[in-house]
Formats: structure tokens, C-alpha cells, sequence
């Protein structure tokens, strides 16, 4: 009996060092070495270089910034995965586009990354596939969302939102003794 347990607990030990050293691939180094603005400029930059005929402009706003400190690296994660996403499906299915623009911002409800292209925009009755149902997964996993198509006559526009913390001079909620 103590050497079945012994031997399961190998195996399982084993396992959790597979698993280990796949989550270490899964999460990518710039991301963990540069932090999620300089890796999302990066992205922003190689798709860049494979694409000159579209100009891709990435822009932060102020306040922005100061949440990403607050950001937990899962949701930073989303985002860069999300972006990743994005810009490999305006070069998929943007026909034509001539320019994406991809902006941080705050709303009321978090962080958010928006991609938005000069193409064709979403066509008639089409649906999410592996790339787009797998961000809205991983965006409502950390309590965000995705919004796609929105606002917007031409081309496309893609939303992702995370909830980030308020800023520090937010008040406190009162406390009763
Ligand atoms: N920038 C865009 N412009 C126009 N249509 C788009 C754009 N991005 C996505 N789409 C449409 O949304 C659909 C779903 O995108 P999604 O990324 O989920 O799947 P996919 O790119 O077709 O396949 P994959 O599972 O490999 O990502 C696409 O097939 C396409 O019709
Ligand atoms: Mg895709």
C-alpha cells in the first residue's frame, strides 16, 4: 500500500513539473521581462515590420498607464494574447486595410486595448472561430470582456476590456468601530 502511495506520488510530482515547464512556454518571456506595455509595443512593431503596406499606430493614454501597475498578470496576459490575435486577423481577413490603430485606455469599467482597422469590417452572419472565442474566454476569466464590431461603420473594432483597481486616491470606504 505505502509503495502504491509512494509511486502516485511521483507520478504526480512528475505531472506537476510537465505542467510546470508548459506553463513557462504558455507565458511569454518579454512579456515577464519587459512588462505588458514595452511587449505590446513590440508586438505592434513586428507586425509592422512583416506588414509595410499597413501603418500601425499604437497609443496610451496618461491615465492608462498608471493602472497597468495594478494589473495581475493574468489580465495582462489576455490582453497581449489579445492583441496577438487581433492583428493576425486584420492580416487574415482585412482585405484591403491600410491602417490599424491600436489604443490603451481607461473606461469606467477597466482597461482597455482597442484594435481597429480600415477593412472591410465584420461580414454579414460571421462568427467567432478558435482565435476570437478563445480571447472572450480568457478576458471573462479575469471578470472582463470582449466587444467586437461596435461603434463603427467601416472597417472593424475590437474591444478588450479588463478591470483594473481605481487609483490610489480613490477614498476609502468608511469604516464603522
Ligand atoms: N479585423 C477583421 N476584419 C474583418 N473580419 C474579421 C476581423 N477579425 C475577425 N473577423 C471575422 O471574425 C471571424 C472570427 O475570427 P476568429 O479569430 O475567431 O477566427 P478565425 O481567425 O477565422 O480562425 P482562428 O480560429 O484561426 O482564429 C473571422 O473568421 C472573420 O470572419
Ligand atoms: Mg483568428
Amino acid at each position: 500500500m505505502a509503495e502504491h502511495a509512494a509511486a502516485i506520488a511521483r507520478y504526480t510530482a512528475a505531472i506537476q513539473g510537465v505542467t510546470t515547464r508548459l506553463l513557462e512556454r504558455l507565458r511569454p518571456l518579454v512579456l515577464a521581462e519587459l512588462g505588458l506595455l514595452p511587449a505590446l509595443e513590440q508586438l505592434c512593431a513586428e507586425w509592422q515590420e512583416s506588414c509595410p503596406e499597413l501603418s500601425i499606430t499604437f497609443q496610451v493614454a496618461e491615465e492608462a498607464e498608471a493602472s497597468l501597475l495594478s494589473l495581475n498578470e493574468t489580465a495582462a496576459l489576455a490582453l497581449y494574447r489579445g492583441l496577438q490575435e487581433c492583428l493576425a486577423n486584420v492580416y487574415r481577413h482585412a482585405a484591403g486595410a491600410r491602417a490599424v490603430e491600436v489604443r490603451l485606455f481607461r473606461s469606467a469599467e477597466g482597461l482597455v486595448l482597442s484594435i481597429r482597422d480600415d477593412g472591410p469590417g465584420f461580414a454579414e452572419g460571421a462568427r467567432f472561430g478558435h482565435g476570437l472565442l478563445g480571447l472572450a474566454e480568457r478576458l471573462r476569466a479575469v471578470g472582463g470582456r470582449l466587444v467586437c464590431g461596435a461603434e463603427t461603420q467601416a472597417g472593424a473594432v475590437i474591444r478588450l476590456t479588463v478591470p483594473c483597481e481605481r487609483s490610489s486616491s480613490a477614498p476609502c470606504p468608511a469604516v464603522s468601530s
